[in-house]
């Protein structure tokens, strides 16, 4: 079977359906565009974001670009590229009232007009909300203005296994539709790829069981290069024990962090921004707090820290903040207006991706990234809370505009490659997980998860890593040997594990690979051995290719167009 379409969009979070309202109205309606995605449209994972999307709304109160800018870059440890920085804030705002436009509740003020509150890093109140739940509504958003346009078709619940490209352009895409278990090729003259992080390869983490990071492993086993991985961001305040987010709008709003002594501890590590310092540096001051004894005992090794809410009061939390009230009670039976809760890093979002330039172009013809999967490099080192939000909105529009543009100077679609499609299905339904049975794929999981969690998270050094990138290697050949029993086609979630697995693995070689070469400490990549910044060696992005071997690095320069490094203090 074939599907043909004109824009492809791989994935429904933020990034892929603003990419297709964009792409459905720059053509008025008159492309042929389809969204292609392993979940139901709204189960992305962008429904879980909670605290804000950053913009400058209020210039007129004294908040600027400019000031944005700096933010970022300084919080990025000057490893984003400044012209991408400043495209982002100038285009953020824009993205807020086009939302606006289009029905999003966005929390207000007294005044009615739009409200923002304190996030991490940044110097100004700049993180819009829609209470503490900002993804859900403009996911819901989006997904609302989607219906206007005819042109949209939706394949949901397809795992797509490969992306084909021919002499540098892009064909199609191989998918699996698990309800009828139909294998079949999707062309199309366009692809945007919107996919999203790979946290699950963390045992702690605040992401849904589906970021496995499909889209970035595909790409990057089909020749696209990944940057920056080894820079991966621990949120301050996952919730002990499942994980989930409790958002750093609860920091924002005036939660306190605090140690088994009674101490607002962030005081000894960021004096001026204390709780809504960059997520990087209050990921650390935890760790420290924890592994020098003035943690809380946590299950399971999960020792926490504790977020204090309970002086700002009912009805703030009530108002500000009612979904992290319901997540405490129903996930840790602790209700945060009279308990304090138990908290840790948490794996939260990947700051590498498939490589980029400002367009979100990929190296490939036809292919555009947008989002987490994406690196068009502008968190550099670490990412600033609710910047991710805004980064999905403004590449979404600008890759599914250049997408649709694209396909619309394109006169025919690129040739059908059948034969590939069948190579691809003999591979997956013959060899997947036919192996001899002595290995199982949740205990390759589980043993990939313990191991970032232990040797590639908040702390790392060089034999850690060499460790990690040894179990990696071992489990990449392990997973040859497991055998799934179930053999039909429809919702085979065992098939689904190895093929998560097998990408997950493929991307955590990459970022111990990256992690053990770059041998200094930069944002979320905080080395033991390298303590330093180290501006002269390493002021640079990190390539990864792929090869049947493990990745091969390479470097390309930052571009540093307004600010030049400077120490990094708060
Ligand atoms: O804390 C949060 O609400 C997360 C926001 C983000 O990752 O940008």
């Amino acid at each position: 079977m074939e599907a043909v379409h004109e824009v492809l969009i791989l994935g429904s979070g933020l990034a892929g359906l603003r990419a297709a309202v964009e792409a459905a109205q720059v053509s008025k309606d008159e492309l042929d565009i389809a969204i292609i995605s392993r979940v139901q449209l709204m189960r992305s994972h962008s429904v879980c974001a909670e605290g804000g999307t950053a913009a400058v709304m209020h210039p007129e109160e004294g908040d600027s670009l400019e000031l944005h800018a700096w933010d970022t870059i300084r919080g990025s440890d000057f490893l984003a590229d400044q012209d991408v920085v400043k495209l982002f804030v100038e285009e953020s705002p824009k993205e807020i009232l086009q939302l606006d436009h289009w029905g999003i509740p966005w929390s207000r003020r007294p005044d009615g007009r739009i409200n923002q509150r304190p996030f991490g890093g940044h110097s100004f109140d700049r993180a819009t909300f829609a209470e503490d739940k900002t993804g859900f509504f403009e996911m819901h958003t989006l997904y609302d203005t989607l219906q206007k346009y005819a042109s949209i078709t939706r394949y949901a619940e397809c795992y797509v296994t490969s992306i084909l490209i021919d002499n540098g352009v892009f064909q199609g895409l191989v998918a699996w539709d698990l309800a009828t278990g139909e294998f079949f090729l999707i062309r199309g003259k366009a692809l945007v790829i919107a996919t999203g992080g790979a946290c699950r390869m963390f045992g702690f983490t605040t992401y849904s069981l589906t970021a496995t990071g499909d889209g970035m492993a595909m790409a990057y086993r089909a020749g696209m290069p990944l940057k920056d991985m080894e820079f991966v961001q621990f949120h301050p305040t996952g919730l002990v024990q499942p994980g989930i987010l409790i958002t750093e709008g609860a920091r924002g709003e005036g939660g306190y962090l605090i140690n088994n002594k009674g101490e607002r501890f962030m005081e000894k590590y960021a004096p001026s921004k204390m709780e809504t310092a960059p997520r990087d540096i209050v990921s650390r001051a935890e760790t420290t707090e924890i592994l020098e004894g003035r943690g809380f005992e946590g299950p399971d090794g999960l020792d926490y820290v504790h977020l204090d809410l309970r002086h700002l009061g009912a009805d703030k939390i009530n108002e500000r903040l009612p979904l992290i009230r319901e997540v405490a009670i129903k996930f840790a039976f602790i209700d945060p207006i009279e308990q304090p809760i138990p908290v840790r890093p948490a794996a939260h979002y990947f700051m590498g991706g498939i490589h980029t330039n400002i367009d979100g172009a990929t190296p490939v013809e036809g292919v555009w990234a947008a989002g987490e999967a994406a690196c068009g490099s502008m968190h550099g080192a670490n990412r600033l809370g609710a910047n991710s939000t805004a980064e999905c909105l403004v590449w979404g529009r600008i890759t599914g505009e250049k997408a649709a543009r694209y396909a619309m100077g394109q006169k025919s679609l690129p040739p059908a490659p059948q034969q590939m499609v069948q190579e691809e299905e003999k591979h997956l339904f013959g060899r997947i997980g036919r192996g001899d049975g002595s290995e199982d794929v949740f205990a390759i999981r589980t043993e990939l998860q313990r191991t970032m969690d232990h040797n590639a998270a908040v702390y790392r050094n060089g034999p850690d890593m060499e460790e990690a990138l040894k179990k990696v290697r071992e489990l990449k050949g392990r997973i040859e040997h497991v055998k799934v029993e179930d053999e039909s086609r429809i919702y085979n979630t065992n098939i689904l594990a190895v093929l998560e697995a097998i990408n997950l693995i493929d991307l955590a070689e990459v970022i111990v690979a990256g992690g053990l070469a770059r041998t200094e400490s930069r944002g979320a990549h905080s080395r033991r051995d390298f303590t330093e910044r180290d501006d002269v060696n390493w002021g640079k992005h990190t390539l990864a290719r792929y090869t049947p071997e493990g990745p091969r690095l390479d470097y390309i320069p930052v571009n540093i167009t307004m600010w030049q490094p400077v120490e990094r203090k708060y």
